[in-house]
């Protein structure tokens, strides 16, 4: 679905990522973990075409991405949700489902409010709030739920449970099941071990843009010494 091949990005002289190579399959849930400053955000933001590589291959759905518009890349069904939560804060919560709507794709189901509000109860509860009225949490969930009213086939997260309190965290785990049974293949960059693990199958450990380490989600876990080499010293 998403194939990342010896990658290399820069800002200026600095090397960020270097010789990347990463897989998402059809309909998986994978996790990017890595500390601060490791190059995840980087990473993903190179996939959507908002930096470029100076070396290597980007594929989604068996099209080269690089050096395609990133509006381009969103269109061809590649949903992103930055660190930043990026809600329209004048909006209504609904406003702001409807600013997120493009074309239906043949083979996925259709994203609409109704069935979106199913996975997100409490959004149905705010519906006519402003987006700038919202707590945190709640701006995190929408920016996820408006990306999805652009029906994409896979999206990358980046670090969906950083500051969200523990009862919002096990919404947002309960969420990407629900987008995963759905079909969607995607790729999650996160600190968080406790969270990803309950939503990924599939690690790569990411250190000073290189990859140090991939496999399934069980070997990972089954494996303390190398949590402690890779996240936790
Ligand atoms: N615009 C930029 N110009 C120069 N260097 C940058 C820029 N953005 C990030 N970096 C550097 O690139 C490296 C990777 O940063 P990146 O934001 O990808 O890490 P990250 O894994 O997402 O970290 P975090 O968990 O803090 O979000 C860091 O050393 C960072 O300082
Ligand atoms: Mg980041």
């Amino acid at each position: 679905m998403l194939s990342l091949r010896g990658l290399d990005v820069r800002y200026g002289r600095a090397q960020v990522l270097t010789n990347v190579d990463l897989e998402v399959g059809q309909g998986q849930v994978v996790a990017l973990l890595g500390r601060n400053g490791a190059g995840k955000s980087t990473l993903l933001r190179t996939v959507m075409g908002l930096l470029h590589a100076s070396a290597g291959q980007v594929a989604f759905d068996g099209r080269d991405l690089r050096g395609q518009e990133p509006y381009r890349i969103c269109r061809s069904g590649l949903g992103y949700v930055p660190e930043d939560r990026r809600v329209f804060t004048r909006l209504t919560v609904a406003e702001n489902l409807d600013a997120g709507r493009l074309p239906p794709r043949p083979g996925l189901p259709e994203w609409t409010p109704r069935r979106l509000y199913e996975i997100f109860p409490n959004l149905a509860e705010i519906r006519d709030r402003p987006g700038g009225q919202i707590s945190g949490g709640e701006q995190q969930m929408l920016t996820i739920a408006r990306t999805l009213m652009g029906n994409p086939a896979a999206v990358l997260l980046d670090e969906p449970s950083e500051g969200l309190a523990p009862r919002i965290v096990g919404q947002m785990t309960r969420m990407i099941g629900a987008l995963k049974e759905h079909g969607l293949s995607i790729l999650l960059a996160e600190q968080n071990l406790r969270f990803a693990s309950q939503v990924a199958e599939q690690v790569y450990v990411i250190e000073t843009g290189r990859i140090l380490w991939h496999g399934a989600m069980a070997d990972f876990l089954a494996d303390a010494d190398l949590q402690r080499s890779y996240l936790w010293v």
